[in-house]
């Protein structure tokens, strides 16, 4: 029999060659950042919480960016693994102009002059207690303190050639604070990447594993939060994204970022459609986890399961994003 049907959707799917030219999304190399760990060690030392992944010495670091050049990708986050003697309550080794970060950012920088580098704004890898910002002795992350020492962070990153800061600590003010420092000492090119949607996710564990950089339980009589809920946002809200939007894009941030991303998809297609600035999403250290837990496991296939994920982030409105397959979506892209 056949059906009366003026619509068939299925006509154009019937081949390679017209599913290619209705294809609504596509994922390119040049939209993926990759992130990458660090450490003042002389060993490159494979990540357990994260398969895959590694905390890489100055020269292994140099070396990998060389690497994902070589296979097209041209963008690298860094996110260092301090010493617990160098921090401190206020987090002070952040801006010391000798630190692992600026030291990377001139190593890398001498080696690949077209590598674009991007580093995190924010205080957990210095913290003593494990936050993003200076906790008071009344145990509350203290905002207009934080927001001072992020300014210090991001210029001592931009003074050693970083093209772009991050700040992921979720600090009221910090866009506009950090903007201002950074223009007063003339570095109005270096751009900022806000993390403006931000939101307090259980799915940062294997990262915090990494990096050493949970918060801490308080001593005797000091207080130290033992989450982050007070400055990253509650998974439950989407309207606040917004509000944070107006105010990175007053600021004067460049691009706007949501983080998680599989989780929130909602979210990057609500801030894409409120934004004409660039869209990242951040597709964080436990989506990565999972699909490789379920790939490991042989329930899923990697390679089909990683490029849907991305695709749904880019699909739902993301223009860049930020994951650690970025160099195997190159490996898997090659002609
Ligand atoms: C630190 C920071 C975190 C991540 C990026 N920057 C952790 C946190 O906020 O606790 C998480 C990234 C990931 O899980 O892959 N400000």
């Amino acid at each position: 029999m056949t059906l009366d049907l003026p619509q068939r959707p299925r006509r154009n799917r019937q081949s390679p060659a017209i599913r290619g030219a209705v294809r609504e999304t596509t994922l390119r190399l040049d939209q993926l950042v990759y992130p990458l760990f660090l450490h003042a060690d002389d060993a490159d030392t494979p990540l357990e919480s994260l398969p895959g992944q590694t905390r890489w010495s100055v020269r292994g670091l140099v070396d990998e960016v060389g690497r994902c050049l070589g296979l097209g990708v041209d963008k690298f986050v860094l996110f260092p693994k301090v010493d617990d003697a160098l921090k401190t309550r206020t987090g002070d080794e952040a801006f010391n102009p000798d630190g692992l970060i600026p030291d990377a950012i001139r190593a890398i920088k001498a080696a690949h002059r077209h590598a674009c580098v991007i580093t995190d704004v924010a205080l957990d890898p210095y913290s003593s207690d494990g936050h993003d910002g200076v906790v008071t002795d009344d145990g509350v992350v203290g905002n207009d303190a934080t927001v001072e020492v992020l300014c210090q962070q991001a210029l001592c990153h931009a003074r050693a050639g970083a093209d772009t800061v991050a700040p992921s600590d979720m600090m009221d003010g910090r866009v506009g604070a950090i903007r201002a420092a950074l223009d007063q000492e003339g570095l109005t090119d270096v751009s900022i990447l806000s993390y403006t949607a931000k939101y307090a996710s259980s799915f940062y564990g294997p990262f915090r594993g990494a990096l050493d950089s949970a918060p801490k339980s308080g001593d005797g009589d000091r207080v130290i939060p033992g989450d982050k809920s007070t400055y990253q946002m509650d998974p439950a809200n989407v309207r606040e994204a917004l509000r944070e939007l107006a105010l990175d894009e007053a600021e004067g941030a460049d691009m706007v970022m949501v983080k998680p991303a599989g989780p929130y998809l909602d979210v990057v297609r609500a801030v894409r459609e409120h934004t004409t600035l660039p869209v990242a999403a951040y597709q964080v250290s436990g989506e990565y986890l999972m699909l490789k837990a379920a790939a490991a496991s042989g329930w899923l296939d990697e390679r089909a399961v990683v490029m849907e994920s991305l695709l749904g982030v880019r699909r739902a409105g993301a223009g860049l994003i930020l994951t650690y397959f970025a160099p195997q979506v190159a490996e898997w892209l090659k002609p």
